[in-house]
């Protein structure tokens, strides 16, 4: 039984996990406390994540009806993310892991988006392909085993959650953006607003987002919304692009490699557009699709506990030796 801490960006999280089961998954999200600025503020997250680490710690042991005592291990986000608020789970996973007596685990951030898949009844094995669209990254994966992944594919530029949360700004949707533009896209026609699609007939796996970002900042400058059903017409018509790129990228990755399982994760993972595209691709192709349930597509400390289950732990004091790194180490593989 795993005590886990994520504190990598604006959430701040802990939870119980136990094998393929989460015992507690309790989530803090700072979203409202950052939404004036647009945007994450790194040092504004750091202070958050110091009041928020303690009370979600304990709110997680309530929930799952454990004792710290009672856990086999601590693990934490050690990495990629903001340097000062990964900090924060580090201190504090390391100082609950001394006190209690409990070894530590380092976990990657990434790492814990593909160990979503590894939750609950419907845990998919290794090997898979996997699409990871988050905030911050947006990969094509190849998951050798639970705790092995190369890199196939990337965007060259922004992530396509950046593209969801810069898009919301372009629209005067505010932030976090994702949530907001799929809300509004569900009174429009995309097909009223389309827009080309990133990295359309292109060769490789690689994705690109600044692109339609840009496209869509020129079209609203040239032609404002007349109404608010032109508003919904156009946040539809970005959603379809951004979608159509990763559902064709993902389908083009699927050839290349002749993977004949997909799991989908990330925050972008919880978009009902993308998700529709997915089970309609799951059916025509016969290929299984998993996409990470909808709690753990967004940052959480459940998808931390299930990949430290893969994962060395480091008992004290080699424990106080483990730092938090802010960009991502990824292994890359060419087809
Ligand atoms: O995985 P995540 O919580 O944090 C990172 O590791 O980055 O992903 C956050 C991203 C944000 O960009 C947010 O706008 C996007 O996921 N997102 C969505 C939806 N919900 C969250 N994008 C599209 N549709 C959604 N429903
Ligand atoms: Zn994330």
């Amino acid at each position: 039984m795993i005590l886990a801490i994520e504190t990598s960006c604006d959430e701040t999280c802990a939870a119980v996990v136990d094998g393929t089961a989460v015992l507690a998954n309790v989530v803090a999200s700072q979203a409202l406390l950052h939404r004036r600025f647009g945007g994450v503020v790194p040092e504004v997250a750091s202070r958050r994540h110091l009041e928020l680490v303690g009370p979600v710690v304990q709110a997680a042991l309530a929930d799952a009806g454990v004792t710290l005592a009672e856990v086999t291990a601590v693990a934490v986000t050690v990495g990629p993310g903001l340097i000062g608020a990964l900090l924060v789970g580090v201190s504090a996973a390391k100082a609950y892991a001394y006190g209690a007596g409990k070894p530590l685990i380092a976990v990657d951030h990434l790492h814990g988006h593909v160990a979503s898949l590894f939750l609950g009844p419907d845990a998919i094995e290794p090997p898979f392909l996997c699409l990871l669209a988050s905030g911050g990254h947006t990969l094509l994966l190849d998951v050798s085993d639970h705790r092995t992944f190369h890199v196939l594919g990337r965007s060259l530029d922004d992530a396509a959650g950046e593209a969801f949360d810069k898009g919301a700004r372009l629209l005067g949707l505010g932030y976090p953006g994702g949530v907001a533009i799929e809300a509004l896209a569900r009174n429009g026609r995309a097909t009223r607003a389309t827009f080309t699609i990133p990295m359309a007939g292109r060769d490789g796996l690689d994705l690109s987002f600044s692109g339609v970002k840009t496209a869509l900042a020129t079209r609203l400058a040239a032609r404002p919304p007349a109404s608010d059903d032109d508003r919904a017409d156009v946040a539809a018509g970005y959603q379809e692009a951004i979608v159509e790129s990763l559902v064709s990228r993902l389908e083009r990755a699927l050839k290349m490699t002749g993977h004949q399982r997909v799991g989908v994760v990330g925050g972008v993972a919880a978009n009902g557009r993308l998700r529709a595209r997915l089970a309609a691709l799951a059916e025509r192709s016969g290929i299984t699709v998993r996409v990470a349930p909808l709690a753990y597509c967004g940052d959480n400390a459940a998808m931390i506990g299930s990949a430290a289950r893969f994962l060395e732990p480091q008992p004290f004091p080699a424990l106080l030796a483990i730092d938090a790194y802010p960009r991502a180490t990824l292994k890359v593989k060419s087809l």
